[in-house]
């Protein structure tokens, strides 16, 4: 007789801090399992967008009460691009996957970020999401607050030097014009401020495995999270 095993769909959390390859780390082992990967930052630059759009924010001012007024009219969705085999970010039905990712959006995020009911409403939809199992969610608060039972929690890092070149060489490769200077200190500042908010401040998960991936590549990153998943995948069928 022939036997079947479903193998058991995981949720894998990836945290850490900005421009550590995160996404890139995900998406690959998104790729190589078959699963969803969802970019939650992605989520918080939608609405910070939104908000510089309707100029509730800009540099040097926040207009809290208008954000909060206008929360409910914010739509942040993904929807699969299958010719890029991606999912991509949509904002009230408008594809802003390119806008999101400027140097623009990426100066205010923080702020945006730091508020109680953009989180929480961000938090709810990721845990939506979470239902289809199968998932690997990159962000800052994913094993920590968003789903505290995921089955693998990894947290990354790396120097921030090597970040700022990483990000410089991605968005100059998009031909977009930036001075390294202005890359690493926007890194900095988000360090400081994604580890000293308020509400679900970048914190290591105690059970997350640490992966520092400074001189790392990509297939070595892939290499070390195979014999995890590897790992718990012998423990879920005992
Ligand atoms: O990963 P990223 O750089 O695209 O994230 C953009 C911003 O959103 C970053 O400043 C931190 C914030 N963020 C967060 O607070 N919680 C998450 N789960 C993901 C991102």
């Amino acid at each position: 007789m022939r036997t079947v095993t479903m193998e058991k769909k995981f949720i894998i959390a990836v945290d850490g801090y900005s421009s550590c390859g995160k996404s890139t780390f995900a998406k690959a082992i998104a790729r190589e399992l078959n699963y969803f990967y969802i970019d939650s930052g992605a989520m918080y630059r939608a609405v910070t967008l939104y908000c510089m759009r309707k100029g509730y924010i800009g540099k040097g001012f926040l207009n809290m009460n208008d954000i909060l007024a206008d929360i409910r009219d914010i739509h942040i969705s993904f929807i699969y691009n299958p010719d890029i085999l991606e999912f991509e970010t949509y904002l009230n039905s408008e594809n802003v996957e390119e806008e999101i990712r400027g140097i623009e959006v990426s100066a205010h995020v923080s702020r945006i970020s730091q508020i109680e009911e953009v989180r929480a409403k961000m938090v709810e939809l990721q845990r939506q999401i979470g239902v289809l199992k199968g998932i690997v969610m990159d962000g800052r608060d994913i094993g920590t607050v968003v789903f505290p039972d995921a089955d693998i929690k990894i947290f990354m890092t790396a120097s921030v030097d090597i970040r700022a070149k990483r990000r410089f060489d991605e968005l100059r490769s998009k031909n977009i014009d930036v001075e390294f200077e202005e890359i690493q200190s926007n890194i900095i500042a988000r360090d400081i401020a994604d580890e000293n908010r308020d509400i679900s401040p970048l914190r290591r998960a105690e059970d997350a495995i640490v992966l520092d991936n400074s001189r790392m590549s990509v297939p070595e990153q892939m290499e070390w999270i195979r014999e995890i998943i590897d790992k718990k995948r012998n423990e879920s069928r005992t």
